[in-house]
Formats: structure tokens, C-alpha cells, sequence
């Protein structure tokens, strides 16, 4: 697992980036914050009430969605990044916890109520079975949120860097994306530039996908 290992590795040196956000934006990187108020406030605004953070890093995402009552599954394969995600768990009123496992894991892992969102911020970067994920997404939760880096010099110099210690790095254009979600069977509402760093994209997941979620034939108010 050697995206796992790379994080697990530089685990302190990437929570650092979100200290401070003036400085991250003089070092090129406001996209990384950029990305975690698009994702609160898109979650906020669907009032979600339980979502899954996957690949949740250190837990940026954690207090900002907990202090708005949301409850908070992270689930993060790397340990450094686990010990990170706890600490920072530990501050949320018992709102959020995590879990060590990979995406790879989560369908099976995930059984009950489907999450209002899925959420995976910096994941799909390193990931070249994007399909397979996004259909994840789609099985477990009402809602996706996800960034995707796009093609060009930041992402080639980006494999380069990434390469030179065996982890792959892909690129994504807009057309891709939105083939790619249209494939998993959801529906986009939006997809955002993230300055010159990508995308980010909040779709609908397909009511008919989503496991254990309420069909409109269930509902007492719909039946004749
Ligand atoms: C670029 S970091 C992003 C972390 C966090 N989402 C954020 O926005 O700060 C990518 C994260 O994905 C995690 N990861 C690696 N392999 C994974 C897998 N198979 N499933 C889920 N997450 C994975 C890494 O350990 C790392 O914490």
C-alpha cells in the first residue's frame, strides 16, 4: 500500500499545512483549505447529519463539521495519520469517530443507514481505479463530495516528486470527471475549480444504488 505508506511516513510534515491559511496560500497550496470550506458548507447546506470523511488524514474536516452538529466517520488506512485523526477526534464532544481501514474496505465495513455524504478530499490523486471508489461512494451514502486534481504542469511535476518514491499521481479533466460520476450513476449538482490545483464535485448518488436507503415505493406517504 504505498500511497498509505507515503502519508504514514510524512504524516506530521502534511498536518502542518493546515496551521495557517495565509501562509498555505502564499505556498501555493489555499486549495487544500479551499477544498475543506467547500465541503463543510455543501454538507452544511444539505443538512447532512452523519457523513464518512475517507482518507481523512489528520481530521481538518473534523471540527469544522462537528461544531455544526455533524457526526464524523473517518476512516484512514495510514497509522501516523490514524494517531493524528484521534487527537483531533478527541476534541469533537464524542461527535466523530475513526476508523483504520482504506476505501477498499468501507463497502464492507459500512452496513446500516446509508451517510448523507461521502466525502474524499486529496484521495483520488492516488488512486487509479477512480471508478471503483466513486462507486463506493455511491453505494453508501446519499451524496458524494470529492476533489480531483487536474491534468497539466503542477500534476506532472507531482509525479515526478510522487514517482521517485512509487507513489502514482493522476490527473483528471472536467469532461473526465463528469464521465466518470455519470458512470457510478450520480448526478452532478456541481463541479468547482479549485483554483489552478483541479476540481471539486458535489453529485447526487443514484436512490436506487445507495444500500439500506428509504426507496420512495417504502414510504408510507407515496404508497397508493
Ligand atoms: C492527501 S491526504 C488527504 C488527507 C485529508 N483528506 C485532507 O484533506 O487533508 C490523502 C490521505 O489518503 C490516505 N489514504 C491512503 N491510502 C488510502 C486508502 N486506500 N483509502 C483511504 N485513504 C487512503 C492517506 O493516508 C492520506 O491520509
Amino acid at each position: 500500500m504505498p500511497f498509505a505508506d507515503y502519508f504514514d511516513r510524512r504524516s506530521g510534515r502534511f498536518a502542518r499545512f493546515y496551521r495557517s491559511r495565509p501562509i498555505a496560500r502564499v505556498l501555493g497550496r489555499g486549495a487544500l483549505f479551499d477544498r475543506l470550506d467547500f465541503a463543510v458548507e455543501r454538507s452544511t447546506a444539505l443538512g447532512a447529519l452523519r457523513v464518512v470523511d475517507i482518507g481523512c488524514g489528520s481530521g481538518p474536516l473534523f471540527r469544522p463539521l462537528a461544531a455544526r452538529g455533524v457526526h464524523v466517520s473517518g476512516i484512514e488506512p495510514a497509522a501516523g495519520m490514524v494517531e493524528l485523526a484521534e487527537q483531533a477526534a478527541a476534541d469533537c464532544d464524542g461527535l466523530v469517530d475513526v476508523t483504520s481501514i482504506g476505501w477498499e474496505q468501507l463497502g464492507e465495513w459500512h452496513t446500516g443507514e446509508p451517510f448523507d455524504v461521502a466525502i474524499a478530499l486529496g484521495v483520488f490523486d492516488y488512486v487509479p481505479n477512480a471508478g471503483d471508489l466513486l462507486a463506493t461512494m455511491g453505494d453508501i451514502a446519499r451524496h458524494s463530495i470529492a476533489s480531483f486534481p487536474r491534468p497539466g504542469l503542477r500534476t506532472n511535476l507531482r509525479k515526478i516528486r510522487y514517482g521517485a518514491r512509487g507513489v502514482s499521481v493522476h490527473g483528471y479533466s472536467r469532461e473526465r470527471i463528469g464521465s466518470l460520476a455519470r458512470a457510478s450513476g450520480m448526478d452532478t449538482i456541481e463541479l468547482a475549480p479549485l483554483g489552478r490545483a483541479g476540481y471539486i464535485l458535489l453529485a447526487r448518488n443514484e436512490p436506487h444504488r445507495v444500500r439500506g436507503a428509504r426507496q420512495p415505493a417504502d414510504d408510507p406517504a407515496t404508497r397508493p
